[in-house]
């Protein structure tokens, strides 16, 4: 393993970034590998530690991404830099619902406010090639999405109730396939029909 993402992983723990858990990013790395994907679009980057994985995986790829907080674009961009990546991973510092790209992605990975999936979905997918994929993290939401306890706090109540919705949304579908893994925090690939 690559010493500096190592170093990105310690950061993101010292400084309580939410960055993909070790599980689920390797299963998507694999995804990527296997699927030989090349071009990718991210939504939400945080401090740019997907985003470099993801990079790694092959030399022909290129990753557009998006990160709104100040803070963690800037340390995105300094680890970008780290890796010499300038050319091949592309960070805005926007919201993403103003972000107006115009080409086509093989892969598109939506990472980003919980609260807000069905309006990410919506907004990109038009972008994704058919036969493309979405992979969305965090469905499990720590496993509060499957719970029959009661939940005490309103705000995450309302974050499991969006979370359950985006997965009916994701089943109910038609010009998508979609299938749920357990793997770190909860993943799904929904795959464009042609
Ligand atoms: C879970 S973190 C991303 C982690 C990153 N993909 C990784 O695994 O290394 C989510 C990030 O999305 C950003 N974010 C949330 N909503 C956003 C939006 N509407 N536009 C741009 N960034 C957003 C947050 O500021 C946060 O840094």
């Amino acid at each position: 393993m690559d010493l500096r993402i190592q170093e990105l992983e310690a950061y993101a723990r010292e400084y309580h970034i939410p960055i993909m858990m070790k599980d689920g990013i390797s299963f998507m790395l694999s995804y990527i590998k296997e699927n030989h994907v090349k071009k990718i679009l991210e939504i939400g980057a945080a401090i740019g530690y997907s985003a470099i994985c993801m990079c790694l995986v092959d030399e022909g790829i290129h990753v557009t991404t998006v990160e709104r907080e100040e803070e963690r674009y800037q340390e995105a961009l300094k680890n970008i830099k780290k890796f010499h990546l300038e050319d091949r991973i592309t960070i805005y510092y926007q919201d993403a619902f103003s972000l107006d790209l115009k080409e086509e992605y093989d892969f598109i990975f939506i990472d980003a406010a919980k609260s807000q999936y069905i309006r990410f979905f919506e907004k990109f997918t038009p972008l994704l090639k058919a036969g493309g994929v979405v992979f969305s993290d965090n469905l499990n939401f720590h496993g509060l999405t499957h719970t029959t306890e009661p939940i005490l706090s309103r705000n995450v109540r309302g974050l499991v109730r969006k979370l359950n919705n985006y997965i009916v949304f994701l089943k109910e579908n038609p010009n998508f396939e979609t299938y749920f893994y357990d793997i770190g925090d909860g993943i799904s690939v929904s795959k464009k029909k042609a």
